[in-house]
């Protein structure tokens, strides 16, 4: 199978999660990295690229110059990865779907709920892929779960439990670090920190393993050391359109605790929980019965279990690789198979629409508010 050209705007040398998508893109095949604008620092981004591989006419100074350059090409990238900062998302997202290209965005998609509905419709009117690397849904075991919820192994989910809280913006007297601090502060990083950086993925997770959406929420949000202006710790309450009662933590002030993403659905027949930090097992429960250990790779798994797989039981696989999986599912949709699970642009929204309506929660003493965006009320 011919392989898809992909292109990469941030994830430069030294970024956090630029090397996990580059592990992802070219695990299996489907993707060659062919262009690149991967920096801020124009020359380091193009001296990078070219150390990766890209071709020099391909190796580009900022994203505007990859846009124009990729455009004219007859052999233009299949796919974008949008991998900068948080508030680049919108305007670098809109500009590629805009002239053609399918696009993975980086969470949060966008800074308000009017950019996300935009981006939903600007995708559906373009017809390409608008994908949101919500790529903890793609472990194996996630999706292990998914499964026995939709094939009813335990009942109506009664309730979810989830939470994203790690410690390492615990430290007061690193609080004025620049890579730390301007995740606090509302000119950089938004209308929200900690809830809007790692919360969203637990939201996302709860309404994909569930198989529903949230419709209203409650949040109080705290800012632990005072000096920032947006939340370290957030407690979001929320119920989804079915009934289902969630509860999610998160914090970036949890001393200890070092990913600290885990997730536990309890249903009217059965319990079942996973965490990111032993990704490849969900301990099970059925009402009246023995907690079992369900491995990744036994047999009697689910097959969308099987097909996020690729080594062996008792091998870890781990993050890099479900970013991998999020890549296999956009490469079958580029080529025309459209992968059911794939977070798209409409979760990207949903996610927005939940931080601006717990920003508003929050500063009404925890009211009750819908968490939906305008456009699925
Ligand atoms: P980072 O600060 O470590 O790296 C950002 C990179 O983007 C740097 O190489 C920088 O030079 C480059 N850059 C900045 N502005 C640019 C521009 N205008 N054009 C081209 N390159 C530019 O940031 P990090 O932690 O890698 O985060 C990037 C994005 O990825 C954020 O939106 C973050 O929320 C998201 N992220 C997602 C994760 C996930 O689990 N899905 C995990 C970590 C980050």
């Amino acid at each position: 199978m011919k392989r898809l050209n992909w292109g990469m705007i941030g994830g430069g040398e030294g970024s956090q999660i630029g090397p996990a998508h580059r592990l992802g893109a070219q695990a299996d095949g489907n993707f060659v990295l062919a262009a690149g604008a991967l920096d801020h620092n124009a020359d380091a981004g193009r001296a990078y690229a070219q150390r990766l591989g890209v071709a020099a006419d391909r190796a580009y100074g900022d994203w505007r110059e990859m846009l124009s350059g990729e455009s004219a090409r007859e052999d233009r990238v299949d796919l974008v990865t949008v991998a900068t900062p948080n508030s680049t998302h919108f305007e670098i997202t809109k500009a590629f779907l805009e002239a053609g290209f399918n696009v993975l965005c980086e969470k949060p998609m966008t800074m308000t709920v009017e950019e996300g509905e935009e981006i939903v419709k600007i995708a559906a009117a373009s017809g390409k892929i608008c994908a949101v690397n919500y790529c903890y849904s793609a472990y194996p075991m996630v999706r292990e779960m998914r499964e026995m919820v939709r094939t009813g192994q335990i009942g109506k989910v009664r309730l979810v439990v989830t939470n994203f809280s790690h410690g390492h913006h615990g430290d007061a007297t690193d609080a004025d670090n620049p890579r730390v601090r301007w995740r606090y502060d509302p000119a950089m990083a938004g209308v929200s920190g900690q809830f809007a950086d790692c919360g969203i993925h637990a939201l996302h997770m709860a309404s994909f393993i569930v198989g529903d959406q949230v419709r209203e929420l409650s949040a109080d949000f705290a800012s632990t050391i005072p000096s920032r202006e947006l939340e370290d710790d957030a407690m979001v309450n929320f119920r989804m359109e079915g009934g289902t009662v969630g509860r999610l933590w998160t914090s970036s002030v949890a001393i200890g605790r070092q990913h600290g993403f885990d997730i536990q659905v309890f249903g009217e027949t059965g319990g079942m929980r996973w965490r990111s930090e032993e990704p490849n097992q969900v301990y099970y429960t059925p009402v009246g019965g023995r907690t079992q250990i369900m491995e990744k790779g036994e047999g009697g798994l689910s097959h969308e279990a099987g097909r996020m797989s690729r080594v062996a039981i008792a091998h870890p696989e781990g993050f890099p690789l479900a970013v991998a999986n999020i890549y296999v599912d956009l490469a079958a949709s580029i080529r025309g198979e459209l992968r059911d699970g794939l977070p798209l642009a409409e979760d990207g929204l949903r996610s927005m629409a939940a931080v601006h309506q717990a920003v508003v929660s929050a500063a009404d003493r925890g009211a009750w508010v819908d968490a939906r965006p305008p456009m699925y009320r």
